[in-house]
């Protein structure tokens, strides 16, 4: 039986990323790629020996209670206790119990996305994941406004929303909350301490306006099962981005799996300049050594997908 050969390479990340982006040009075009149903469903089945959607992608109420002690992922000297809040917000079942959709889309953060006009194409798909609470009211065209699922590393609340200063930032996160609407919000509070007050303001006020949102709190296991995979597939990545996490997670509940926004690198196909986010003014940081991200890397791995069929990158304009 064939393998999936993901990367082609059993060697670490690539170091010279002076003209990454030629390197990384898409083929096949948009319209001459072909969904490969046998491979992404082999590649179901491959994760599901690492991890399970359905399961990880949220503790659940039963399995915890309030000042239950957790040491954090990435920091396990440091604990941190189940507030009343948390334990409140825990959902009862998984938010993916026995969910399966034709399409996803998973929408990265990358420049790339701007002037794609990809909005309408994106919204289009069943199911659609979002990174880190991205604005998208401004850049529908480009993004489009649909959300099914989105991520917030805690970190979001610092860099996005000036860690609550003051009231004004306070009403910012709670219309951004508002406006989920019903969708899912993927809290990733178990990994590293840092991120503990913030968790905290953002479930008291989520619990304090009834926000709608349906909250979810990623399993202790999920990054190294992901991990893990990826590993045993020669994708030495350091730790999974959210992307990457995303996409390993849709395998289980998506038929096909498009992604938009992933291009990690500063110029595009047409070497013209890219910009890190398209919502913001943050740098390319992933060069950087203490970076626990290998963005690119992973961007390798994931041409590969596309070029076996097994998903579909968009890293230019929509049709
Ligand atoms: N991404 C990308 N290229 C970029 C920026 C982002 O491919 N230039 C993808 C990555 O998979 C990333 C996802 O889009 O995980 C969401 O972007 P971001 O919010 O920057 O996510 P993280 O890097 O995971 O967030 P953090 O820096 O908080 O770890």
């Amino acid at each position: 039986r064939a393998e999936v050969v993901i990367n082609g390479s059993s060697s670490p990340a690539v170091v010279d990323r002076s003209n990454e982006s030629i390197k990384h040009n898409i083929q096949p075009a948009s319209s001459k790629w072909r969904h490969n149903q046998t491979l992404s469903l082999r590649i179901r089945k491959q994760i599901l020996k690492f991890l399970d959607a359905e399961k990880d992608i949220s503790v659940l109420k039963g399995t915890l209670k309030p000042g239950d002690i957790i040491h954090y992922i990435f920091d396990r000297d440091s604990t941190m206790n189940v507030s009343q809040n948390l334990y409140e917000l825990l959902p009862r079942t998984s938010p993916l119990k026995n969910k399966h959709f034709g399409t996803c889309a998973i929408v990265g953060n990358s420049g790339v996305l701007l002037n794609s006009g990809c909005g309408q194409e994106i919204d289009a798909h069943s199911f659609v994941i979002r990174c880190n609470l991205a604005p998208v009211q401004e850049y529908a065209r480009d993004v489009g406004l649909k959300t099914d699922l989105v991520t917030m590393n805690p970190s979001v609340i610092q860099r996005a929303f000036e860690d609550l200063v003051n009231a004004t930032w306070r009403e910012k996160l709670l219309q951004r909350l508002h406006s989920l609407n019903g969708s899912i919000l993927w809290i990733p509070a178990f990994m590293a301490r840092g991120g503990k007050e913030r968790v905290e303001w953002v479930n008291e006020l989520i619990l304090k306006h009834h926000v709608n949102v349906r909250t979810a709190y990623p399993s202790l296991r999920l990054l190294h099962a992901v991990r893990g995979y990826w590993l045993t597939n020669k994708v030495h990545i350091k730790r999974p981005t959210t992307g990457l996490l995303m996409y390993t997670l849709a395998t289980r509940f998506c038929k096909q799996i498009y992604l938009y926004g992933f291009w990690p690198f500063p110029l595009d196909q047409n070497q013209n300049p890219v910009k890190y986010h398209y919502y913001d003014s943050l740098k390319y940081g992933y060069t950087s050594q203490a970076s626990p991200h290998t963005m690119p890397l992973e961007f390798k791995a994931l041409k590969s997908l596309h070029e076996q069929g097994a998903l579909k990158l968009t890293v230019g304009q929509c049709d």
